[in-house]
């Protein structure tokens, strides 16, 4: 099977590898060894570049965990695209000079994708535009200062015109790879391809290869399910396809659940919340995923496919044990629901780095108190289990009680029947406990109008 894309300007067509990542295939094949390796999981950006799909603003992607088929019928740029055709240098790399921006220049190609991205996008949010981008020697200040001064410049005509149409890509048909364009050819596939492997953004999916040297096949990639992405209100409330990215899904909540849209700014990086999506978050069963102990407190529903059989469930019930889910073979996931509700949902997440890292605890709260009386609480954790986890006993403390500090001092020993964490590298089973207590007390607080921000230490 071919696939076709446009690589800085130019068409190529070329074989759908199903784990031969861009960042090889640039490197090896075509030569542009701008793009670079540093830590080859998606965690350094020092391989980003620009991808751009049919209708969308452009974004960054980390080539290292991106593989070739998932760009089938999309533009990409590397920094070797980035000047002009002439050679006239991108504002970014203008300002990256003028503000010397760059020492070893490990970084540097990663930085200034990242930043034309941003700069194509009217981005000047630079802390988290450039969060997944480290850089060991130059510092910050004068990357954010370069980000500054090329902000209000206009954006290049070569980069405003790199957009894939006209493309037509037809990819046809193989039986090792499978690049659906609906969510029914996918669940036709899959039900006779049980045991197939489903790429949605492959920042899970990547590293199984990257660093595991796993063999996937058959694969399916479903970044062309167009139907997975849609996010739509219904009847039931806010339904999100499997297929939204975790930037996507973050935007369409931002006004319903703003806390969980700002814990959600801390999911890893610009670059993989663009490729990560809400069905990977869910399906891969992580017990530290992000997306799921808020969703669990909302209540949502999961929509579950095979072949023509559709099923409905509460997500809680989903993740049954480490490792296993209630998903049968060629089942996929299809969209979550969110009942629409007020907004009393607070999601806290504690990890050993403020931006890009995996949560040691994630805490999602959402209790309602009518008359001064808990009427109701869902409470549940990532990281103090096996699986994303209700507090069922914390919420029997709470339910019925006065909502008052005595009635938080009374339900902290609950955790302790709903928990009993592991301890790791990323925290001490002591340490998941306490601090997952403090976060019922910390929503307390922000609840009853004590501000209880991390960012700002209190005199
Ligand atoms: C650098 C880095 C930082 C990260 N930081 C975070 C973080 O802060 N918080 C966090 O929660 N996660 C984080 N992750 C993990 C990862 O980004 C998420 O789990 C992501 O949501 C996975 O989605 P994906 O689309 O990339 O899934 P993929 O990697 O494509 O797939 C993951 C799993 O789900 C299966 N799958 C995917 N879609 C479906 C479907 N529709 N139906 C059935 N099965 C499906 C795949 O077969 C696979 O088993 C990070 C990853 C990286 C590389
Ligand atoms: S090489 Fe580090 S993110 Fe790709
Ligand atoms: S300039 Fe050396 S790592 Fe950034």
């Amino acid at each position: 099977m071919k696939i076709t894309f446009l690589l800085n300007g130019e068409t190529v067509r070329v074989e759908a590898e199903p784990t031969r990542t861009l960042l090889d295939w640039l490197r090896e094949d075509r030569g542009l060894t701008g793009t670079k390796e540093g830590c080859n999981e998606g965690d350094c950006g020092a391989c980003t570049v620009m991808v751009r799909e049919p209708g969308a603003d452009p974004r960054a992607f980390n080539a290292c965990i991106l593989f070739l088929p998932q760009l089938h019928g999309k533009a990409v740029r590397t920094v070797e695209g980035l000047s002009s055709p002439e050679g006239v240098l991108h504002p970014v790399q203008d300002a990256m000079i003028a503000h010397h921006g760059s020492q070893c220049g490990f970084c540097t190609p990663g930085f200034v994708m990242s930043m034309a991205t941003a700069h194509a996008n009217g981005r000047t949010d630079f802390d988290d535009q450039l969060a997944g981008n480290l850089c060991r020697c130059t510092g910050y200040a004068p990357i954010i200062r370069a980000a500054e001064a090329a902000a209000d410049l206009p954006v290049p005509k070569w980069i405003v015109d790199d957009v894939p149409e006209g493309l037509c890509p037809d990819a046809g048909e193989e039986a090792e790879v499978a690049l659906p364009t609906s969510s029914d050819e996918l669940a036709t596939w899959y039900e006779a391809n049980p045991e197939a492997t489903l790429v949605a953004g492959a920042t899970d999916v990547g590293l199984w290869v990257t660093k595991q040297l796993r063999d996937l096949s058959p694969v399916a990639f479903l970044g062309k399910c167009d139907d997975l992405k849609a996010i739509e209100h219904t009847s039931d409330g806010l339904r999100i396809g499997a297929m939204a990215t975790i930037a996507t899904f973050r935007e369409a909540i931002s006004g319903s659940h703003p806390s969980l849209a700002e814990m959600l700014r801390r999911f890893a990086s610009e670059q993989v919340r663009a490729a990560a999506t809400l069905g990977g978050n869910i399906a891969n069963g992580s017990p530290i995923g992000d997306a799921p102990p808020a969703l669990i407190a909302l209540d949502a529903t999961l929509h579950l496919r095979k072949g023509n059989t559709r099923r409905v469930l509460p997500l809680q019930d989903f993740f049954l044990d480490y490792g296993k889910q209630d998903r049968a073979p060629g089942e996929f996931v299809e969209a979550v629901t969110i009942p629409d509700q007020p907004d009393r949902l607070r999601c806290y997440k504690l990890s050993k780095r403020f931006d890009q890292d995996i949560s040691a605890v994630c805490g999602c709260f959402s209790v309602t108190v009518s008359d001064g009386i808990v009427a109701g609480a869902k409470i549940a954790f990532g990281g103090m289990a096996g699986i994303p986890k209700r507090a069922a006993m914390v919420e029997a403390a709470l339910v019925g009680q006065p909502w008052t500090e005595d009635t938080i001092a009374a339900a902290l020993p609950a955790f302790a029947e709903d928990f009993k964490p592991l301890s790791d590298m990323r925290a001490s089973a002591d340490y998941r406990l306490a601090t997952a207590q403090n976060m019922l007390r910390r929503y307390f607080a922000e609840d009853t109008g004590t501000p209880a921000t991390v960012l700002e230490v209190a005199p």
